[in-house]
């Protein structure tokens, strides 16, 4: 097997190129996959007219992926396999990349954390309104700048192309979609990047070996086996969009394993950076791993309200555009 971008024969490849035919070729046929195709090639389109930049350029386009997949446990799913990811990082992210110019495609868990929103209450509806003496529906003034913001910017930017929002449940149709989105944005070229923030399943029931049916309790004690999902940065980097500018993510919770772990998946999947995090301080800092070095990203504990992805967003596109200006030269 020849090498694309450096992956080559001492990699991972063979072994994961089989692995993900075989997780593609069992799965259960994703759901709207021509309306997504759809969405996504109109998006596409908008933003790579010449006019799109607003200075005269290209806008870049950012596919985020946010919040954490599932893995049924049987095919009419009843019971399922979850995580603890709540969206926040991507959806936080999501408002700088549009902030700074980016068309984002949001690749996001249905009721996770959703841009824009993060500081409604957790019941927006029920808990943003009210009907003063039986007159019509009002937003309560203790929350009515939070909602004129969420509604303001979100509404905006989905108007200006800026902001298109795909979601997904289950680990199928996450990789599914995600193939489609890396597909689609290929001849972007180093315009496109991947934020890939979301936390994925790394085992799963095998569709073709998962019961129809909820299991019964009365069968006595459960024993399922899973199977590891292949990791899909290799398929990424090397097939769906190899000149892409790639950030992935590492969490752990032992700070003692963390850069190791990040500076390994740097190496074997050449992504440009690795942003690692521990989960227990998430929203204060990260470390932005890459072949240049190490660089802590806090959060401005002066500023109230501030968030880590203000920092680290203007770093990734400081980042993204010398690898823009890089490979044009
Ligand atoms: O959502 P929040 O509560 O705000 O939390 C944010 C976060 C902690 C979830 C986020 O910052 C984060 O770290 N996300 C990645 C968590 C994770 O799944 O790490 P991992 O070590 O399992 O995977 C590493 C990378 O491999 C990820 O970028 C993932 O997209 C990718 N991956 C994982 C599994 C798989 N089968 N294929 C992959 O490509």
């Amino acid at each position: 097997m020849s090498s694309i971008n450096g992956l080559g024969r001492e990699g991972p490849a063979p072994v994961v190129e089989d692995e993900i035919t075989s997780f593609f070729g069992s799965a259960p046929p994703l759901k709207d996959s021509e309306k997504i195709f759809e969405k996504l090639n109109r998006f596409i389109e908008l933003n790579s007219s010449p006019q799109a930049g607003g200075d005269g350029g290209e806008r870049r386009i950012v596919c985020v992926t946010s919040g954490g997949t599932t893995v049924p446990l049987e095919q009419r799913c009843v019971r399922y396999i979850d995580n603890f990811s709540s969206g926040n990082r991507g959806a936080a992210s999501t408002e700088y990349f549009v902030k700074a110019g980016y068309a984002v495609i949001f690749l996001y868990r249905r009721g996770t954390c959703q841009p824009y929103c993060r500081s409604l209450p957790d019941d927006p509806f029920l808990e943003c309104f009210e009907f003063p003496d039986g007159s019509d529906i009002q937003v309560r003034s203790s929350h009515s700048e939070a909602v004129k913001r969420a509604v303001r910017d979100q509404q905006a930017a989905v108007a200006e192309s800026r902001l298109l929002k795909l979601p997904f449940t289950n680990i199928f149709e996450y990789l599914q979609t995600l193939q489609l989105i890396g597909t689609a944005l290929k001849d972007l070229g180093p315009d496109a990047m991947f934020y890939l923030a979301a936390a994925v399943s790394d085992f799963y029931v095998p569709w073709n070996s998962m019961t129809e049916h909820k299991i019964q309790s009365g069968a006595g004690p459960l024993d399922i086996r899973l199977a590891q999902v292949p990791k899909m940065l290799w398929v990424l980097r090397t097939k769906w969009a190899p000149s892409a500018f790639c950030i992935s993510f590492k969490l752990e919770t032992d700070s003692k394993i963390l850069l190791e772990k990040a500076g390994m998946a740097l190496r074997k999947y050449k992504v440009h950076a690795v942003v690692a995090n521990e989960l227990l301080t998430r929203k204060e800092e990260v470390v932005v791993v890459s072949t240049d070095g190490n660089v802590l990203v806090r959060r401005d504990t002066d500023k109230p309200g501030s968030d880590v992805e203000d920092p680290l967003i203007r770093l990734i596109m400081d980042r993204h555009s010398a690898y823009i200006k890089e490979s044009h030269t």
